[in-house]
């Protein structure tokens, strides 16, 4: 059980004013990790079960379980079933060391309403040595380290001592230059070098969106289910996220279109819709576009992995087909080379080149020039283009695997939802387990999974349970053991009688 103190703390974070946008659980899961890192609570102790702290919290203990399976999600707590919830040992996460005596009331540190929106929400954190089925991670054991490595001697051999300076906010011309040739040429875009603003990811092009483009209060559509890390970024700027549901053919218009009170803009996952994997159908792309002319709102469009299509070529970006210059286009080499390189980019309607440039150097002032030139380098030789066909047939086979995998060892509890492309496939649950317990069972297997209902805004809506089961970075035999062990932890679960 909490201590008075420790239950006193989740229940200033409940009425907190700077949480009121969050539902109950949010609070609570992110009132029990600030105490966890604040380190009030040690690694390995107990936490309250979570009917006991539904009574004296006065919540349901759905909430409750809700606030836990995040942290369990997050790697904060460990849950063993039968015995309950513990801290986990903090090998994943920075304790920092008690300030105050113990026993005494941690509260909320003073921060601003923007700073507390972005701790409770916890930011991006994403898996450093991944094993199956964490998402969205390319395979990186077969990166040609030894070209790269080559081509960064010969920028440095050229470059010399230049290359150790500040470089343009802007992003080196080169690059620019490859990035636009390569979205013109695979995603149909219309972009020139002087459009490109080269970044360190696609969450960095986010959040510039969300502070440079829209103020405190304002509403932004969003996918749902959506990208966490897309809606991490526009709450923590202090947006209204309104969601949109999705379906088979990518994000529902009527919504947008009927919507008296428009948005001032829209986030969308067009290509590859983050965690569904639909593609945007023509008719929505175009009709999503004439809407923001006419509401002159922005269409903020994460081409995150449209690289890994597999059949057949993607659909050309929204950015190409929008003729009123409302659209931002996002790009990442997080999936198409490798998360490391930290290098992404948007390209830019040419009057936002000049604030967005000015506001990404008051946070980073500019991404490497080493890496840049050498990429600059990759791609222009021709070695990019090559490094994702070799992936794209590599990962189609990956996905092949792994949806056969899933019908032989775990047909009757996951119903496989093959995507077009991109590096993960959602799986929807079919039996009475509950995607808590399975996930649970997961990790005591050793196996990952991403549970779907986190990433809606609403995880309480019937029939969304299931995971996102990230391929791309597996071999058939790691998938293989991988699954083989769900089956074993799911029917053990089915055993025990937890659905
Ligand atoms: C939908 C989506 N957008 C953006 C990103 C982030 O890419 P980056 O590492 O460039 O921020 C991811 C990464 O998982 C993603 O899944």
């Amino acid at each position: 059980m909490f201590r008075h103190s420790q239950l006193e703390s989740v229940k200033s974070w409940l009425t907190h004013p700077a949480s009121a946008a969050l539902p109950l659980h949010a609070r609570i899961q992110r009132a029990i990790r600030q105490m966890i890192l604040d380190g009030a609570i040690a690694p390995g102790r107990p936490l309250p079960a979570s009917r006991a702290l539904a009574v004296s919290l006065g919540v349901s203990r759905d909430t409750v379980e809700a606030a836990y399976t995040q942290l369990h999600a997050e790697g904060f707590i460990e849950r063993r079933v039968g015995s309950g919830s513990f801290v986990a040992d903090g090998s994943g996460f920075p304790v920092r060391p008690r300030r105050q005596s113990s026993g005494a009331m941690v509260s909320p540190p003073a921060l601003s309403r923007r700073g507390t929106m972005m701790a409770m929400g916890g930011g991006v954190r994403e898996a450093a040595s991944p094993h199956p089925f964490a998402p969205g991670i390319p395979e990186t054991r077969t990166f040609p380290l030894a070209l790269w490595e080559r081509l960064q001697r010969q920028v440095m051999k050229e470059a010399g001592t230049r290359a150790l300076l500040h470089g343009d906010p802007q992003g080196v011309e080169p690059l620019r230059r490859a990035i636009a040739d390569y979205v013109n040429l695979e995603r149909g875009a219309r972009a020139s070098p002087d459009q490109v603003l080269v970044l360190t990811c696609a969450q960095q092009a986010m959040m510039l969106c969300a502070t440079v483009l829209l103020d405190p209060g304002e509403r932004i559509y969003l996918e749902d289910p959506a990208y966490y890390g897309a809606r991490r970024a526009f709450e923590a700027a202090g947006l209204d996220c309104v969601p949109v549901p999705v379906d088979g053919q990518g994000i529902t218009v009527a919504p947008v279109l009927d919507d008296p009170r428009p948005a001032r803009a829209l986030c969308l996952t067009p290509s590859h819709q983050f965690p569904t994997g639909a593609t945007l159908a023509l008719d929505r792309r175009l009709a999503l576009i004439d809407w923001a002319a006419r509401q002159q709102a922005w269409i903020i469009e994460d081409d995150y992995d449209s690289e890994f299509h597999y059949a057949g070529r993607p659909t050309a970006c929204v950015q190409g087909l929008d003729p009123h210059g409302r659209t931002i286009y996002i790009g990442t080499f997080t999936k198409s080379l490798f998360p490391g390189l930290r290098i992404g980019y948007a390209v830019l309607p040419p009057h936002l080149v000049q604030p967005m440039t000015a506001a990404r150097t008051l946070l980073d002032g500019h991404t490497a020039p080493l890496a840049q030139l050498t990429l600059a380098r990759f791609m222009e030789g021709g070695h990019f283009g090559a490094h994702v066909r070799s992936m794209r047939s590599l990962y189609a086979r990956r996905l092949d695997v792994l949806s056969g995998l899933v019908r032989r060892h775990l047909s009757g509890r996951l119903e496989a939802h093959c995507p077009a492309g991109g590096l993960q496939m959602a799986c929807g649950l079919t039996d009475a387990t509950t995607e808590q317990a399975a996930v649970e069972a997961a990790r005591a297997a050793g196996v990952t999974l991403l549970g779907l209902s986190g990433l809606y805004a609403d995880r309480n809506s019937p029939g969304i349970s299931g995971f996102l089961l990230g391929f791309a970075a597996y071999t058939t035999t790691e998938m293989e053991e991988a699954v083989k062990a769900l089956a074993g932890a799911f029917g053990r679960l089915r055993g025990a009688g937890h659905s």
